[in-house]
């Protein structure tokens, strides 16, 4: 089930990285800039093959201890036995960042349920079993520090993603939910990324389950999406150039990370659109006091 690329590590100081979707894209980049950092790596990923692979190159290349585990984010049984393998390995967790996302395009009105079913149960219950599975090695820790992957598409949404943006708005709410619930113990991050150039389609592609086979995206949906939002389809960057400096505002405890890209007009409409409903309400809420009174 493991694959480590160097001899057990005898470094109880050193604090480990533990990455899901480990073995590709954001979340390899992730794992190279904590392996920079001196930290040991576990690369929990589906594709353990690849994960073996990168693991090998990771370790070799920062001379430290890097380990692939075997880890369904769709199975609570595969991520608790990924989260015990990581206590076998080192017997600690600092960091744990939850990365697997998969995508699926599609309108709203043809999506079926099993399609909402398999996305939802990848992006969003993996990513609370992957927290719960966790949870009691990032208590340990002296700093434990967790991070969800979720979107810049649910600051700046797009059409033909509501799937998507569904799932990764419901892992922001996990996020704040267990933000309040680890205060004091465990920062808890939300990162925002941008579009990155990865193999987003093609791995989300090979786990699509067999009897859900079509596409994950048509050239109809890459068209609607980027006419309902220009901004989404404009340079995506490299994995690598996304993950410059995140882990250091992980390790900070920083609450909300946008990776890249212009979300600053989108993220001022909404705020003052929400400013402006709050007023409102607060108006409302005056008006009905003094009616009573
Ligand atoms: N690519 C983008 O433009 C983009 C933009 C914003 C957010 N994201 C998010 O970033 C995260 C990483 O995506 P990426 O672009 O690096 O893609 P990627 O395909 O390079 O990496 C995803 C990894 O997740 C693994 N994986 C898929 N299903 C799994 C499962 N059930 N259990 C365990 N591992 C599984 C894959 O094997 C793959 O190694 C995802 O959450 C994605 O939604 C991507």
């Amino acid at each position: 089930m493991t694959s480590q690329s160097c001899p057990p590590a005898d470094e109880p100081d050193t604090e480990v990285a533990v990455i899901t979707g480990g073995a590709s894209g954001f979340g390899l980049a992730l794992a190279e800039q904590c392996a920079r950092r001196g930290m040991r790596v576990a690369l929990l990923d589906i594709d353990v093959d690849r994960a073996r692979a990168e693991a090998e190159i990771l370790s070799a290349r920062h001379g430290i201890a890097v380990t692939a585990v075997d880890m369904d984010a769709s199975s609570a049984a595969s991520v608790d036995a990924a989260a015990a393998t990581v206590a076998d390995r080192y017997g600690r967790a600092d960091l744990v960042v939850s990365n697997v996302g998969v995508q699926l395009f599609g309108a709203v009105e043809r999506l079926t349920d099993q399609e909402w079913q398999w996305v939802l149960d990848v992006n969003v219950i993996g990513s609370a079993r992957t927290a719960r599975a966790f949870l009691p090695l990032l208590r340990s820790a002296p700093n434990g520090r967790l991070a969800f992957t979720t979107s810049s598409s649910v600051l700046d949404p797009a059409g033909r993603l509501g799937l998507y943006q569904a799932g990764k708005f419901a892992v922001w709410g996990l996020a704040e939910t267990l933000r309040l619930e680890l205060a004091d113990q465990i920062t808890v991050s939300v990162i925002f990324p941008s579009g990155m150039a990865s193999r987003h389609l093609e791995s989300s592609a090979a786990v699509q389950p067999a009897e859900l086979r079509r596409p994950i995206g048509e050239p109809a949906d890459f068209e609607a999406m980027a006419a309902s939002n220009p901004g989404m389809v404009r340079a995506p960057v490299s994995p690598e150039q996304a993950a410059v400096d995140i882990v250091d505002e992980v390790l900070a405890g920083t609450r909300y990370i946008i990776t890249h890209g212009d979300l600053d007009a989108a993220v001022r409409e909404r705020s003052a659109l929400l400013q402006d409903a709050a007023q409102r309400a607060l108006s409302r809420t005056s008006t009905a006091e003094s009616t009573r009174h």
